[in-house]
């Protein structure tokens, strides 16, 4: 594989950090990227040659600060091979794609005694919006449970979908178990009974290749942060026969066509979602992480990171009393684990002191501790960046650990 690690790794200013007088490794990327330079050099040239505010201006550089907006939508449409830039919306992140879905798609569709399919192995951002929908409405959550090796257990979809089924909901690789799901089988299923699928792709997104018309997929989203961008912007993609019939999420500038006080009529799409001045500068440094992934190749950085989830696996293993949850065949560069007799958050702190980044606790996924019946765990998770050197010193870092207790 011709895969320029040093290359890429110079990219990434803040790797060549100590913390604690350790060198720094970062294995928490499901939760946040660290940003390229390529990122951060676009936000200082919008800033300091182009900043102005999008859609509205008549002057030079809200024009140029427009077309480079508008740009990254044409970007992110080919990233996902979407059909048509009127179903790519920019929302804050993952979390408000789905609570716009949730609260747009249930008012308009579901109603009292409806129900709403949820897998067992979502992030809190994937349960809960659907629960204060279901709630408002009347309407029932239905889980998909999961085995204990971490794969959804897909083929008992067909008998919880019934005529009330409104929507299924499902992550496209879990951010505990990492498990890639196989989500054009799901939808396949789904949509045998015209019921929409939302597939939430925060994991997936930064490793995965994503074809929303391959997977027929009716609304998938995901969050820039995981994928090197800035934080605070995310993408919806929805189908444009369910946006044009969905109500707006909320109020305000740009999503209008005229307003007056006997009534508002609204923007077409994609606008009529975007209310409000937008993150203009994170979405336009969203551009610069997507060119960077596409020149560096999806596939050529799912192989990397492949290899290095087979061997810290591997190594993992070796370690007594050590528990990995999560072994779908199909994973994304995401372990947690538990050892025997060390709590997950003391681990993460001696790690912490040994210059290891990674996250601990319930890892905003309650319904995956209680599977498992633990209160929490540790994960560490893999970018474009991470090397097998840094395994190594991981796996050091962890047995000094695991000697002390
Ligand atoms: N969803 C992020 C994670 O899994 C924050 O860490």
């Amino acid at each position: 594989m011709n895969y320029d690690i040093d290359k890429i790794r110079s990219w990434f200013p803040v790797l060549k950090n100590d913390v604690y007088n350790k060198p720094l490794i970062y294995l928490d990327s499901a939760a946040s990227a660290q940003k390229p330079v390529q990122v951060l050099m676009k936000e200082e040239e919008l800033h300091n040659q182009y900043y102005g505010n999008i859609h509205r201006g008549a002057h030079f550089m809200a024009d140029k600060a427009t077309n480079e907006y508008e740009g990254v939508r044409e970007k992110i449409r080919a990233f996902v091979n979407a059909a048509t830039i009127r179903e790519i919306i920019f929302t804050k992140g993952t979390t408000e794609s789905i609570n716009l879905v949730a609260s747009s798609f249930c008012e308009r569709y579901v109603g009292a005694g409806d129900e709403i399919i949820v897998s067992e192995m979502e992030h809190h951002a994937n349960i809960v919006p659907w629960q204060l929908a279901a709630e408002r409405k009347g309407a029932k959550i239905v889980k998909l449970p999961f085995n204990d090796s971490g794969i959804l257990e897909i083929e008992l979809l067909v008998d919880l979908i019934n005529e009330n089924t409104k929507l299924i909901a499902v992550a496209h690789v879990s951010n505990v178990l990492g498990t890639i799901n196989p989500v054009k089988e799901i939808i396949d299923i789904a949509h045998k009974s015209n019921v929409p699928v939302l597939v939430d792709g925060a994991q997936a997104a930064p490793h995965v290749k994503i074809d929303v018309q391959d997977i027929d997929a009716d609304f998938y989203v995901f969050s820039a942060h995981k994928m090197y961008g800035p934080n605070g912007v995310g993408v919806l993609f929805g189908k444009e026969k369910w946006l044009n019939e969905m109500p707006p999420y909320q109020g305000g500038g740009e999503m209008i066509s005229e307003v007056s006080f006997e009534g508002t009529t609204f923007n077409e799409l994609p606008y009529k979602f975007e209310a409000g001045t937008p993150h203009i500068t994170g979405v336009i440094a969203f551009g610069a992480a997507i060119d960077l992934m596409n020149e560096i190749g999806l596939d050529n950085m799912a192989a990397w990171e492949h290899s290095l989830l087979e061997y810290a696996t591997e190594k993992l293993k070796e370690i007594d009393g050590l528990r990995i949850y999560g072994e779908a065949p199909r994973k994304s560069g995401v372990i947690s684990f538990n050892i025997e007799g060390v709590h997950s958050y003391d681990l993460a702190m001696l790690l912490d002191k040994m210059g290891i980044a990674l996250r601990t606790g319930h890892l905003c996924a309650d319904t995956v501790m209680a599977h498992y019946n633990i209160p929490g765990c540790v994960r560490i998770s893999f970018g474009m960046y991470n090397t097998k050197a840094e395994i190594d010193a991981f796996i050091v870092a962890l047995n000094r650990v695991r000697m002390m207790f």
